[in-house]
């Protein structure tokens, strides 16, 4: 029983699928740093991880320290990868107490980390971040060789792998990212002639692990495309993703307006002709991009139907003229298959101007979600 007429489904078997399709595409020697980041793109991050841990999946990825807390504090035991580093004496202390993996990119984080390793008699394990073209977090590829000296200095550390992340590998064109492995290939033999195991370096995103087998290296980094998102709406994938996410309202109204009439703020749509409309339970508010407003689409009683005027904050307003049998509480999907149409992720992104990601985190964290499992 709910008590909003909105409601996100997400299918943990469907999850499951997509990781057997991650592995279908990597050496089964190669590891997966599960991307659970941003409440696992709006998933949950709890009953995400849950499932990944359940389905064999070797470590989780998340932004920030208070991710990682959360998971440790719900039973996850796997090791867990803070992707944007530690910034505080409090965070190296959680840190070891709670057995994280840090990723590492300035002396001061080294410091920090080696100071409490020391005071506590233990190791940690950490990953070095260097930007290989993305011009983003991490050490310019050139410097890795300094830096990697400086981490054998500190008894404490344990370099687990050098790790980069990919600009443009879901383009056509390869030669960018060619040149990013490239960078990174030279940054690990670098380590390795300075006596570094490094036995988990990676790489590769959703996009990486799709388009270029030779950026796996030990692990790879999978986000989007556990969640049956592509990169990018206009990427072609490998083989087939399952999507995990579904979105549904109401029809809250149905009503005949004749011609010329306005519709929604701003009278960004006028009727030409008489037309029926149905005014649906979602809008901004519940996740849905008001960039959506006259160019989405919802399902209602199986057709596909445009969105009409401007997304308001909890409506939509839809052309159903010449759909038959639309009545109040009827379900309309904004996410979701309904009969034999369907409406993705990447579609909603295509109509809007973005990418699934955005769509995902929107959508799951506006509503009630309700987990199948
Ligand atoms: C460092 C890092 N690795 C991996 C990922 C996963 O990327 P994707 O969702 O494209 O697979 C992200 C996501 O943004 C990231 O920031």
């Amino acid at each position: 029983m709910t008590f909003s007429p909105n409601i996100v489904k997400i299918d943990l078997q469907n999850l499951g699928f997509n990781l057997t399709q991650v592995k279908r595409l990597i050496d089964p020697k190669t590891r997966i740093m599960g991307i659970v980041k941003s409440d696992a793109y709006g998933h949950g991050l709890l009953e995400v991880a849950r499932l990944l841990e359940r389905n064999g999946i070797e470590s989780l990825g998340v932004a920030h320290i208070h991710e990682a807390l959360k998971l440790r504090k719900h039973g996850i035991r796997l090791p867990i990868i803070i992707l944007c580093g530690i910034r505080s004496g409090q965070d190296s202390e959680e840190v070891v107490n709670n057995d994280l993996t840090p990723v590492v990119f300035d002396l001061q984080s080294l410091d920090l980390l080696a100071g409490e390793a020391l005071r506590k008699g233990k190791r940690i394990n950490i990953h070095l971040k260097i930007d290989t073209g993305m011009g983003r977090l991490g050490i310019p590829h050139e410097e890795a060789g300094p830096f990697m000296k400086k981490i054998l200095e500190y008894p404490g550390l344990r370099l687990e792998g050098l790790m980069s992340h990919l600009s443009s590998a879901d383009e056509p064109d390869y030669g960018f990212t060619r040149e990013q492995i490239g960078n990174f290939q030279r940054a690990v033999n670098t380590g390795r002639g300075l006596g570094l195991d490094l036995p988990l370096n990676n790489l590769a995103n959703s996009a990486g692990i799709m388009a270029h087998r030779d950026s796996h290296f030990e692990m790879v980094r999978p986000g989007i495309m556990l969640y049956g998102g592509l990169p990018s709406p206009e990427f072609h994938p490998p083989l087939p993703l399952r999507p995990v996410m579904g979105f549904s309202g109401i029809v809250l109204q149905v009503k005949d307006l004749p011609d010329q009439t306005p519709v929604s703020y701003g009278r960004i749509y006028y009727t030409e002709g008489p037309k029926k409309i149905a005014i649906v339970s979602a809008g901004y508010g519940d996740g849905l991009p008001r960039s959506l407003s006259n160019r989405g689409k919802v399902l209602i009683a199986g057709k596909k139907v445009d969105i009409i005027g401007t997304v308001c904050m909890n409506m939509v307003i839809c052309d159903i003229t010449g759909v038959r049998d639309v009545a109040d509480g009827d379900e309309a999907v904004f996410l979701g298959t309904q009969g034999e149409e369907g409406i993705t992720g990447d579609d909603i992104a295509g109509w809007s101007d973005t990418i699934s990601y955005e769509i995902f985190l929107s959508i799951g964290q506006s509503s009630i979600r309700e987990y199948i499992e």
